[in-house]
């Protein structure tokens, strides 16, 4: 299609975590049922993140305020103020700033704006004067953007693009269900993809996104109502799916398990998140995670444990990224340290 096939680098990214820690005991003082030692044998997560306070969290949880309230009280923090330390690291990790980005591109599940898109207030914010545009897909948000930006930077009709993701959960949830509102954190990622030859990180080789509509019903957080989801059909569906993606991307790219120095999943339970790992017979040393201190962070949980474990990466390292969520739609990105 008179595609050229040019190289497309991971040149930085950064993560952010909000400051306020929710431990497993917080959610027994809601005097919801909700049991600590469930969550840690179930779930596998310890501890989360939030953008809230404790006492807020409360509050909502007796019904005296709302989230409408906490919005109009510029309570809940936004977008662009996530995303800023995060841009920070990506950008010192590419060696860069000002940074020559030409498209903005951000994944959420809780946007700030309806309009304008939540990239233009990133991209307002952070001065980037750029095409600005969101790709929301849940928790599959992540791949589905780099699958994007890796068409535009394929179609040379962008040569350096960020990708951005925030979300608060925990602003959104049900605190009187004990199943849904111990699962989240709150967190922000930011990733530059740039095609100039001179750039060095990980090398995006191949992306791969599908759905299947029909379970469109399957994991929801309608308009003005909170997140719902059928956690014992997704788990299983999502175990399989990021099983065959990985199995997918890497036999079309010559490469198997053993080949891997990290797989990074979904981060929505540390118990499936090892079952998929002992699925594709990976060693403890190929699973990153951070599932279990930060919870399930949505589009940003793959994210930030690839910010997390970039410092170490060398040279020849192959790392995949699969997730699985709301859609349901699920992907897979390869990447390769050069
Ligand atoms: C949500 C999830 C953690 C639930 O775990 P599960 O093992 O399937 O547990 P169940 O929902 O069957 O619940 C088992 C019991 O524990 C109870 N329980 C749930 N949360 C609890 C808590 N915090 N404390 C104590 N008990 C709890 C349930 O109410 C249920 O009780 P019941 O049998 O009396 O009704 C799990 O299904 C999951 O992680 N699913 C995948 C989610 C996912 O990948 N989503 C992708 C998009 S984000």
């Amino acid at each position: 299609l008179g595609f050229e096939n040019r190289k497309i680098v991971l040149s930085g990214i950064g993560h952010y975590f909000p400051e306020t820690i929710i431990d497993n005991s917080f959610y027994n003082d809601l005097d919801i049922g909700s049991d600590s030692q469930w969550i840690e044998e179930r779930v596998g997560i310890k501890e989360r993140r939030s953008v809230l306070s404790l006492e807020e969290i409360k509050a909502l949880r007796r019904g005296e305020i709302t989230r409408e309230d906490l919005v109009r009280a510029g309570r809940i923090m936004p977008i662009e103020k996530m995303v800023k330390n995060a841009w920070l690291l990506a950008t010192r990790r590419a060696g860069k700033q000002p940074y020559a980005i030409d498209t903005v591109i951000l994944g959420t599940s809780i946007p700030d704006w309806h309009i304008p898109a939540n990239a233009c207030a990133v991209a307002a914010s952070l001065g980037l004067e750029c095409a600005a545009f969101d790709v929301n897909s849940a928790c599959a948000s992540f791949v589905v953007d780099l699958h994007v930006a890796r068409a535009l930077l394929l179609a040379k009709a962008a040569a350096t693009v960020a990708v951005f993701n925030a979300e608060r959960y925990t602003t959104g949830v049900n605190y009187t269900d004990r199943t849904s509102c111990i699962l989240f954190g709150d967190a922000a990622s930011a990733a530059i993809l740039d095609t100039n030859p001179g750039a060095r990180g990980l090398q995006l080789i191949d992306t791969i996104i599908d759905s299947s509509p029909a379970e469109y019903d399957k994991v929801q957080f309608p308009v003005g109502e909170t997140f719902r989801q059928n956690g014992g059909a997704v788990q299983k569906f999502a175990i399989t799916k990021s099983v065959e993606t990985t199995q997918t991307i890497l036999e079309r790219n010559n490469l198997t398990p053993k080949d891997l120095r990290y797989l990074i999943t979904h981060q929505a339970n540390l118990l499936m998140l090892q079952n998929t790992y002992d699925r594709l017979g990976l060693t403890p040393e190929q699973r990153a995670f951070n599932v279990d201190t930060k919870g399930n962070q949505g589009a940003c949980g793959a994210a930030t444990v690839l910010s997390s474990v970039w410092d170490g990466l060398k040279p020849g390292d192959n790392v995949v990224v699969v997730v699985v969520g709301s859609g349901l739609t699920w992907g897979a990105a390869l990447f390769r340290a050069c």
